[in-house]
C-alpha cells in the first residue's frame, strides 16, 4: 500500500508496531504557484521506532512487507477537520486532501490483506481503523481482530 504525498497540518507521532513504514519527504518548490514539491529525504521505520512529525510535514508512505504493518499515530489536533493537501503522485501538484479516496484505500488494502494471508472469508474478521474512529486525538492506523 503507498499513500501519495500528503501533509497533517499538525504534529505527529508515528509508531510502528509490526511490519514496515517506508516514508519520503518532500518539500515545496520556492515560489511555485501550483505547489509543487521535491524529494528532500527518506526513513524507513520498523518494530519499536518512533517518529516525530512537524506540523509542516510533507510524506508519502509505503508499507513494502506483504503483510499487515500495525502503527499507531498520535496527532496534535482533528485529523479529520484539518483542510489538508495531497500532491499528484505524477505532477506532484497540490490539490486538497481527498478524505474518501484516502478511506477507500484503507479499506481496499484491509481486503486484499485478508484475501491474501487467511483461508477464512473476509467477513470473520472486523476492522477497526483510526481512520473511522474519528478520535481527535489518536488513530489506530490499522487494526485486524477476528470475530
Ligand atoms: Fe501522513
Amino acid at each position: 500500500m503507498t499513500i501519495m504525498p500528503h501533509n497533517h497540518l499538525m504534529w505527529a507521532v508515528i509508531d510502528i508496531y509490526t511490519g514496515r513504514e517506508d516514508n519520503i519527504f518532500w518539500r515545496r518548490l520556492p515560489g511555485d504557484a501550483g505547489g509543487k514539491i521535491e524529494a528532500a529525504g527518506a526513513k524507513s521505520l520498523g518494530p519499536r521506532d518512533a517518529e516525530p512529525l512537524g506540523r509542516d510535514i510533507i510524506h508519502t508512505v509505503t508499507n513494502p512487507p506483504p503483510r499487515l504493518t500495525g502503527a499507531i499515530h498520535v496527532y496534535g489536533g482533528d485529523f479529520f477537520a484539518a483542510a489538508r493537501s495531497e500532491w499528484d503522485p505524477e505532477t506532484l501538484l497540490e490539490r486538497p486532501f481527498d478524505l474518501t479516496k484516502n478511506i477507500k484505500l484503507f479499506e481496499a488494502a484491509n481486503r486484499a490483506f485478508v484475501r491474501f494471508w487467511s483461508r477464512d472469508k473476509p467477513s470473520d474478521y472486523h476492522f477497526v481503523s483510526g481512520l473511522f474512529s474519528r478520535s481527535p486525538e489518536t488513530e489506530f492506523n490499522v487494526r485486524l481482530t477476528r470475530n
